[in-house]
């Protein structure tokens, strides 16, 4: 595996260090500390458990090990958490800790969402995207996803500033 990169471009991160576990309404604090550093109207702990608890919901959830000699403490990389309705998925949410970002954390949800998904039946996943989210076009483009559609002022900022949304979609 070639090694991830770190935000500022350099080595140093191997990402084969990352674990990924079903993530259950036992991660709900964990799941919404690392929402709230990714979204301005992040999800609290009972929104977390709400949504996992709807029939057809899943999470996935990344972490680095820690290291007991080193006095390490496993650390919450990121999730994704998803909502399936018969052969159909929507991506919910995803988010990967800031620190942890540019070392295939995404990928790595998104490919094991892929792997659930297509063992369970589904073919098609859907989700949608602020126009202006570059990083979370990129990997979604990256990763198969295509535009399918737009909705008007779908986002609102905390500045009342409206956002469209893009409705991207993968054929898996
Ligand atoms: C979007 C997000 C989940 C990406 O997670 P990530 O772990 O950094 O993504 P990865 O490292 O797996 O990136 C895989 C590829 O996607 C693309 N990509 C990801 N982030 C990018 C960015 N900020 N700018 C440009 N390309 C980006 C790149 O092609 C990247 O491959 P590379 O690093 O080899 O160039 C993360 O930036 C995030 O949590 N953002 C805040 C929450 C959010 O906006 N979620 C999406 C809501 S729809």
């Amino acid at each position: 595996m070639s090694p991830a990169k770190s935000n500022d471009g350099s080595s140093g991160y191997d990402a084969s260090q990352i674990v990924l576990v079903p993530l259950t309404t036992a991660f709900a604090t964990v799941a919404s500390a690392l929402h709230a550093e990714g979204f301005d109207d992040a999800w609290d702990e009972d929104a977390i458990i709400r949504l996992l608890d709807v029939p057809g919901a899943f999470g996935i959830l990344a972490y680095r090990p820690g290291d007991q000699a080193k006095n390490a403490k496993d650390q919450p990389l990121g999730f994704v958490l998803m909502q399936t309705v018969l052969d159909e998925a929507e991506i919910n949410t995803i988010t990967v800790a800031p620190d942890a970002r540019r070392m295939g954390v995404g990928r790595a949800l998104l490919d094991a969402v892929k792997d659930r998904l297509l063992a369970a039946g589904v073919t098609r996943i859907l989700l949608e995207v602020a126009v202006d989210n570059d990083g979370a076009i990129a990997l979604y483009r990256q990763n198969g996803f295509a535009e399918i559609g737009r909705r008007k002022g779908y986002y609102a900022r905390p500045n009342g500033r409206k956002v469209d949304a893009l409705v991207l979609e993968r054929l898996i």
